[in-house]
């Protein structure tokens, strides 16, 4: 019997050593440690052995059924290392590589600068109040104090749309923010049109122009509005509020100055200067030799026009702004060209 047990854990080792997958691995379990096996049968047939046999016997099993354990243990993780360094091999994949980083993407230089404007008024209490990009001839113009043929619409050449024959109305694409200024109050003062509330607002977003693409001028640019309508308001609370902004947006320690300018839905109108935060006022290229630089357009808001939106021009005054972004971006950062804006030049993106 104990023969029997050297030539069964012989024979189950021999077998183990052609062992290559999980499969096979199982099958050997169930063939030498299962219920049926040889090693099993001995430990069942214990009961017929005589009493003299039967410790010896018992004790050589228990011993040959051990070392087939530790056997099948060794040889399973044989295995799992096999398989592992195969796969490696075959399918080329380094597990312990560091991953591929997710490339982030980024705000525009445009909008990054429309939210720092934003940003300042926010803080300042104005709202954010988005309006359409699609005009009628009457918003965009009319109702702004620009007659039909006013010469002060060549300052802005037109992109119309074809909506058939609209007579003096045509639709249009927006040639400035300005008439968000329309909306808003019209927006405001039919909500309560005997008292109408007091408005201060910056109107964001994109205006379009029938331009020669040039380093200076392209049909698509961003503008940021600002309307601020209410009872004794004054010109005093526009250069306040906007001198204000430029020391929030370009230092604290940077001079403004107003200039006595024209546009027909403002009266009086003046454009703002901000020093040169280039040369500090001292002349450069960026600020032809001037010391300084024309950021925005602004002034008190035409009576005709608060008239159109529906305040009352005897109780009510106002002011109004307007800049451009991409400009400050130009002024800031010395951008020679204004058509790396929309270029979709990554060399150009991914320097802000
Ligand atoms: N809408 C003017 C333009 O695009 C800019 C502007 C000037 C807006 C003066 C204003 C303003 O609100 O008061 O040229």
């Amino acid at each position: 019997m104990l023969d029997k047990l050297k030539e069964i854990e012989k024979s189950a080792l021999v077998a183990l050593q052609s062992v290559k997958d999980q499969a096979a691995l199982e099958a050997w379990r169930v063939t030498y440690l299962g219920r049926s096996s040889p090693v099993m049968q001995v430990f069942s047939g214990l009961g017929g052995l005589s009493k003299e046999e039967r410790p010896a016997v018992g004790q050589a099993a228990n011993k040959v059924k051990m070392a087939l354990e530790a056997a099948f243990a060794e040889r399973t993780e044989a295995v799992k290392a096999a398989m592992l360094a195969r796969s490696l091999e075959e399918e080329q994949l380094d597990v312990t590589l560091p991953g591929r980083g997710i490339r982030v993407g980024r705000l525009h230089p445009s909008t990054q600068q429309l939210r720092r404007v934003i940003d300042i008024f926010a803080e300042t209490g104005f709202q954010v109040y988005t309006s359409r990009e699609v005009e009628t001839d009457e918003e965009n113009f009319q109702a702004l104090n620009f007659p039909p043929h006013h010469p002060a619409r060549e300052m802005q050449d037109t992109l119309y749309i074809d909506a058939g024959d609209r007579g003096e109305n045509p639709l249009l694409l927006r040639t400035h923010t300005s008439p968000g200024q329309i909306h808003t109050m019209r927006e405001a003062s039919s909500k309560n049109p005997e008292n109408p509330p007091p408005i201060r607002v910056v109107l964001p977003g994109m205006c379009f122009r029938s331009e020669q693409i040039t380093a200076r001028s392209e049909v698509q640019f961003n503008q940021v509005e600002g309307l601020a309508v209410g009872e004794k308001i004054t010109f005093a609370d526009l250069k306040g509020t906007l001198s204000d902004f430029a020391r929030r947006m370009f230092g604290q320690k940077v001079r403004t100055r107003f200039r006595a300018s024209y546009f027909p839905f403002t009266e009086p109108s003046a454009e703002m200067d901000v020093e040169c935060f280039v040369c500090g006022g001292a002349g450069c290229q960026v600020c032809k030799q001037s010391g300084w630089l024309e950021i925005l357009g602004c002034g008190m808001v035409h009576p005709v026009v608060l008239e159109n939106g529906g305040y009352d021009p005897r109780r009510y005054t106002g002011y109004a702004f307007g800049m451009g972004p991409e400009r400050q971006l130009m002024l800031r950062y010395k951008i020679n060209d204004i058509r790396y804006f929309w270029g979709n030049d990554m060399r150009f993106l991914e320097q802000f």
